[in-house]
């Protein structure tokens, strides 16, 4: 395994109080893997004041550094508030925001301008995959969402199956090996193998304590990307520990 990353989207939960949660999780967060928190953007500045050994991360950001875009937040502004992460092209934004990977792709190019690494996810719906289009899905996806200028240092990619978030549902270990072997190969062809294998390919949805140890296991999974179970370091910190373990 590569550089151990356990990265914990808090999507849109999490007042001030949750921040309690940073100091639980500092004993797994000094195991060897890297840890990261992505909460509301409301808590980052103030997260970076507790994170000590987690990094803290924003959960998308706007393609342009400032201008006329009301609501939006920007990689820049996400920088200036102690961010070190983004996450883009989350299949809750695809789906909810109408996001198409041309976006992504500029959004990932905002990331790298602003000096954070771009947490990029892809996944396929349950219809692709029953229609048997997951590795076309997968490939279009990785193919028009990165800039050509990626790097294992900018760049993380997360294979979320859109099936998987939030349902209980996780693919076998040999569909998440089939899909980590097929994104590895996808980067190679695309960007040639030392930079390929310089990216770290995180595993999301539905990851728990009880299925972590056997994720981790998965030949080219380097990490997760977990939604619910990140919410309270007594559901994280084992994840942690798995991934260190790993
Ligand atoms: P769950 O871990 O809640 O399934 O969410 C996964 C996810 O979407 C992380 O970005």
């Amino acid at each position: 395994m590569r550089r151990k990353l356990a990265a914990g989207n808090w999507k849109m939960n999490g007042t001030t109080a949750a921040l309690a949660e940073l100091d639980a999780l500092q004993g797994a967060a000094t195991g060897g893997a890297e840890v990261l928190i992505c909460p509301p953007a409301t808590l980052i500045a103030a997260a970076t004041t507790k994170a000590g050994a987690i990094a803290v991360g924003g959960q998308d950001c706007h393609p342009d550094a400032s201008g006329a875009h009301t609501g939006d937040i920007s990689a820049t502004m996400l920088k200036d508030a102690g961010a070190t992460y983004v996450i883009v092209g989350h299949s809750e934004r695809r789906a909810d925001h109408g996001e198409p990977d041309t976006l992504i792709a500029a959004k990932t190019h905002a990331a790298w301008q602003a000096g954070l690494t771009a947490i990029v996810c892809v996944g396929e719906t349950l219809e692709q995959r029953d229609s048997g289009k997951t590795l076309d899905v997968i490939g279009t996806q990785l193919a028009a969402s990165l800039p050509d200028t990626v790097t294992g240092a900018n760049t993380v990619i997360a294979y979320e199956p859109v099936w998987a978030i939030g349902t209980g549902k996780v693919p076998t270990t040999d569909q998440i090996a089939d899909v980590h072997a097929f994104m590895r190969a996808t980067l190679v062809h695309h960007f040639g193998a030392d930079t390929a294998n310089a990216i770290r390919l995180l595993y999301g949805g539905s990851v728990k304590a009880s299925n972590a140890t056997e994720i981790f296991a998965v030949g080219d999974v380097d990490g997760a990307l977990v939604g619910g179970a990140s919410l309270k370091a007594t559901d994280f910190a084992p994840i942690v520990d798995a991934l260190n373990a790993s």
